[in-house]
């Protein structure tokens, strides 16, 4: 199975790479970021994006939208604040563009100017790294 990882990243913290990396090393595979196209089919992507304003960064659905025929199935991972998912946000995008989108997800706490200071921490990388090497 042909296997990719693809990360959207805003703020100066990082986060979400820091979750892409942790993935890249559970799974050996590189990260990267979404202005990363693919140029063969995919049979399943990890897309590590963040909530941004309650919603997914207008560069996560544009890339979705231009390699949505290269992409087998998506698997959402994400940061957010508030801890919220962004699977939600992400399945109306999979669902325009006609993407699968699997109901198994992982989604972590992670720091926002003074909000959450610390996170995520070393285990909810080793989590979101467990999460990805335990799919079949
Ligand atoms: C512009 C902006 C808007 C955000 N809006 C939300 C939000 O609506 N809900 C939430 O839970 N977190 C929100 N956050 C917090 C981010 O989801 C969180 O900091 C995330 O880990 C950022 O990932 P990044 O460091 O990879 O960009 C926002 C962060 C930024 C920078």
């Amino acid at each position: 199975m042909k296997t990719a990882i693809r990360y959207f990243t805003k703020s100066k913290k990082g986060n979400t790479k820091k979750l892409a990396d942790a993935v890249s090393k559970a799974l050996g595979i590189e990260a990267f970021d979404v202005s990363r196209d693919f140029d063969e089919k995919i049979d399943r992507l990890f897309l590590i994006n963040a909530m941004y304003a309650a919603n997914i960064d207008k560069e996560v659905k544009e890339f979705l939208s231009r390699n949505k025929d290269s992409i087998g199935e998506v698997i959402n991972i994400n940061t957010a604040a508030s801890g919220a998912s962004t699977w939600k946000a992400v399945k109306k995008v999979t669902d325009e563009l006609g993407i699968k989108l699997s109901e198994k997800e992982f989604h972590c706490a992670a720091s926002w100017i003074f909000i959450n200071k610390g996170l995520p921490t070393e285990e909810d990388l080793n989590r979101a790294g467990e999460f990805a090497t335990s799919l079949d």
